[in-house]
């Protein structure tokens, strides 16, 4: 009771219940405050706004601390592995080696497209956006897939899910072979997921690609530092168009579109065309940084800054390290790499950075490190939806199980025109 926080309204006093996550975090539930007082709240970009209880992912923003079911994302650096930590995500618990087993088996069972789905990538123009081609197809596989439009139980949702984080690899690399006229190449059942979709991206019918372990570890890392971020745009998406009861596939379309945007997960394309501009001499570092500052440009230091993280991002640090490891080993010279890090030197020196607190996020090296094994700059948000997908997975699922889970459905304050009559079409000025 003492917990309870009190509103006041004119005369009237309200209490509502505060509610204690498992790390400390709290909440001022107010599930009936419309019910009770008439009011809602106002509470523009969900900056202030618990949508769920989850127990998926916990982000400290201020300490720099993101952990996939309690664990400390660091802790998957020494062996990235991306199957494992989207069966953790997903089901809750590291998997034993007969759950691996089995989650690897079904995802190879799962890798290839019905063949008529090829048809569909035909239709695009060349030049489609690969986040357009994605989403479409994904929606489209719920039409080749309706088995999976009402989960029954958790082995029907883990075939779903298998099915879903398998197609998109494939979906991916048939989009990118589409738009450089290049022939599908089917996925090979000897590969693991990585090197699996690096031989979809990049082999040739009359060449096999060899897929460096370096490099198979460093994407395991990018995808697996991109798997879940708790309630972003995109993972908010999903949980929203989930909410209506609308399937597995079509909820991770829409996420996918949501992930599309600039601000989202479209800033890796945007960082790397900053640095480009940079490289091309168009501008110097110094100037564009104060552009950035400058808030009639609409200039952004792309990269920087986050919406929960007031410190640095941790995937950004780590990110940082692999892309200082990767390039030298790869003997990649990529002067962008130098431009980055005199981008960060400049802003992490300049109080306009420094007193809102804008540290480089996930997205100010992952380009980089793309880049360097060969991923075209059009394909990085898609690498971000592939490393994002089980993050969505998990949180469809969480919903669908949350008992007395609601649509979700926001209030707002209206601020339009009062009662206004219709006019009659000859009776307009
Ligand atoms: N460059 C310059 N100024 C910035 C930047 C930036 N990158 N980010 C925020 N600010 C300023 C902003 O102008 C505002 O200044 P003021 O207080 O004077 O009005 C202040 O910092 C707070 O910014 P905000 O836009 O209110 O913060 P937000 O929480 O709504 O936005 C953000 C978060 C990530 C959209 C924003 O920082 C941004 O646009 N960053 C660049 C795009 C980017 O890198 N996005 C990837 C995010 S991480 C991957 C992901 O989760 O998708």
């Amino acid at each position: 009771m003492s917990d309870d926080a009190i509103l006041i309204l004119g005369d009237e006093q309200y209490r509502f219940p505060v509610r204690e996550g498992t790390e400390g975090e709290r909440a001022i539930d107010i599930q009936d405050l419309r019910a009770r007082t008439g009011y809602v709240t106002l509470d523009p970009g969900y900056a202030n706004t618990g949508s769920c209880r989850s127990a998926i992912t916990f982000i400290d923003g201020e300490q720099g601390i993101l952990r996939y079911r309690g664990i400390p994302i660091e802790q998957f650096e020494r062996e990235p592995n991306f199957v494992e930590a989207a069966w953790l995500l997903i089901f809750g618990h590291l998997p034993n080696p007969e759950e691996y087993k089995t989650f690897s088996e079904n995802l190879t069972a799962c890798a290839n497209l019905d063949e008529s789905m090829k048809h569909h990538f035909e239709g695009f123009p060349r030049s489609a956006p690969p986040m357009a081609i994605l989403s479409a197809m994904i929606n489209a596989l719920s039409c080749f897939h309706p088995e999976y439009f009402e989960l029954e139980d958790k082995d029907h949702f883990r075939c779903a899910a298998a099915g879903l984080i398998s197609k998109i690899r494939t979906i991916a690399a048939y989009a990118y072979r589409h738009s450089i006229g290049q022939p599908y190449i089917y996925p090979n059942p000897a590969l693991r997921y990585v090197p699996n979709f690096l031989h979809m991206m990049f082999s040739q019918p009359y060449a096999e690609h060899e897929c460096d372990p370096i490099v198979r570890d460093a994407i395991n890392l990018v995808l697996l530092l991109h798997a879940d971020h708790e309630q972003n745009c995109s993972t908010s998406t999903v949980r929203m168009v989930g909410s209506s009861q609308a399937n597995l596939f079509a909820s991770c379309a829409a996420g996918v579109c949501a992930l599309w945007g600039p601000l989202h997960g479209g800033a890796n394309v945007a960082v790397l065309q900053m640095l480009e501009q940079i490289h091309q001499g168009r501008i110097s570092p110094e100037e564009y940084v104060r552009l950035a500052k400058d808030r009639d440009s609409k200039v952004r230091l792309m990269g920087f800054g986050h919406r929960v993280y007031k410190n640095f991002d941790p995937r950004a640090r780590m990110l940082g390290k692999v892309a200082e490891r990767l390039l030298p080993t790869l003997g990649v010279r990529d002067p962008l790499l130098d431009i980055a890090r005199r981008l960060e030197e400049i802003a992490l020196e300049d109080p306009y950075f420094v007193d809102r607190q804008l540290y480089p996020n996930v997205d100010f090296y992952s380009g980089i490190i793309m880049r360097a094994v060969g991923i075209p700059t059009n394909m990085f948000t898609v690498m971000f939806a592939i490393g994002r997908l089980p993050g969505w997975i998990a949180h469809w699922w969480e919903q669908s199980q949350t008992q007395g889970s609601k649509i979700a459905r926001p209030r707002q304050l209206y601020v339009g025109p009062g009662f206004t009559d219709h006019v009659p079409k000859d009776e307009r000025m």
